[in-house]
């Protein structure tokens, strides 16, 4: 996630310095960066030599003191609420009073991600969308303590670069994941109860509601071992069953089914036959 934003800010126009505890991953991200952008160029969609102006304004840092004059910080480290705060509050000694702090958290409260802060104001969630140089969409959520200016910043920020920010307060899954999730798995229970095979289901989506991937499609792309925990989180926290996950989706992890990224989960990717996208059923 932290190289898609870093490309969408780039291409926004903005210079960017990239910071991770694994050097390895900063390599690959300016790697990864460079590659999309020459495409983007190759296919029209950037000015020719727009690759190369912005990779000039893109550089990789050694260690967090290298982001110590940015004026806004996204931080996308792993969902572990010790390691933000841990980093926020580093980052707070280092960067000039003025900096905000944003962090791409899918699931974790901004309001105690900023609550040990000498200045919980400047912190504010903004959640992209995998892949997050080509989506739109950015839901930007206010902590209690957040300053509005710092908000409204932000959200001028990314419509700057071309996204579409919208304002969503402090809630579990936000409006996309809530509301996916619940889809996502129901389209699971259709398929358990017999109704309609993986594929029909996802087809019925694809051409009756206008979705780019089917929701069952969507659990493999996503992994789902992902599904499942982010499924029981909102259902612990916002106290409704109909977020729980079908118990086949645990026995398709139990069982090391997890997605695309393992060949199978709900389809089946070691092979080219029938399915949705060339995949078969994996039953
Ligand atoms: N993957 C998605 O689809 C998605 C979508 C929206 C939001 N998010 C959120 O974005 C964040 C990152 O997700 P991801 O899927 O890219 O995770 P990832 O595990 O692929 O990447 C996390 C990176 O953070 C680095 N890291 C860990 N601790 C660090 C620290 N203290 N300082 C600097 N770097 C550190 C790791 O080395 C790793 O390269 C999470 O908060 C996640 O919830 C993910």
């Amino acid at each position: 996630m932290g190289a898609g934003i870093a490309e969408a800010f780039l291409a926004g126009g903005h210079p960017v310095v990239l910071f991770d505890v694994d050097s390895a991953a900063v390599e690959r991200a300016l790697g990864s960066i460079a590659r999309n952008l020459a495409k983007r160029v190759a296919r029209g969609e950037l000015e020719p030599d727009a690759d190369q102006v912005a990779l000039a304004r893109l550089s990789g840092a050694g260690d967090l003191a290298g982001l110590g004059s940015a004026l806004v910080v996204v931080e996308a480290v792993v969902e572990d609420m010790e390691v933000k705060q841990d980093l926020f509050s580093e980052l707070e000694g280092l960067l000039p009073d003025e900096a905000v702090l944003v962090t791409n958290t899918s699931t974790l409260s901004v309001t105690a991600m900023a609550a040990g802060l000498a200045d919980p104001g400047r912190v504010v969630a903004a959640h992209f969308f995998n892949p997050a140089a080509r989506m739109k969409l950015v839901e930007v959520t206010p902590g209690l303590a957040t300053r509005p200016e710092v908000a409204d910043q932000v959200h001028r920020l990314l419509v700057g670069i071309g996204k579409t920010p919208v304002l969503v307060q402090e809630s579990p899954g936000g409006i996309v994941s809530r509301l996916q999730l619940l889809v996502r798995n129901e389209a699971v229970r259709l398929v358990a109860e017999g109704i309609a095979t993986a594929a029909d289901v996802d087809t019925a989506m694809k051409i009756g509601s206008g979705w780019p991937m089917g929701p069952l499609e969507l659990i493999d792309m996503v992994g789902v071992d992902v599904h499942v925990r982010n499924s029981e989180s909102l259902a612990r926290e916002l106290g409704s069953n109909r977020y729980q996950p079908h118990p086949y989706l645990r026995r398709l992890v139990r069982g090391g089914r997890t997605g695309r990224k393992s060949g199978q989960g709900i389809y089946d990717y070691r092979t080219s036959s029938g399915g949705t996208n060339g995949a078969s059923e994996s039953r």
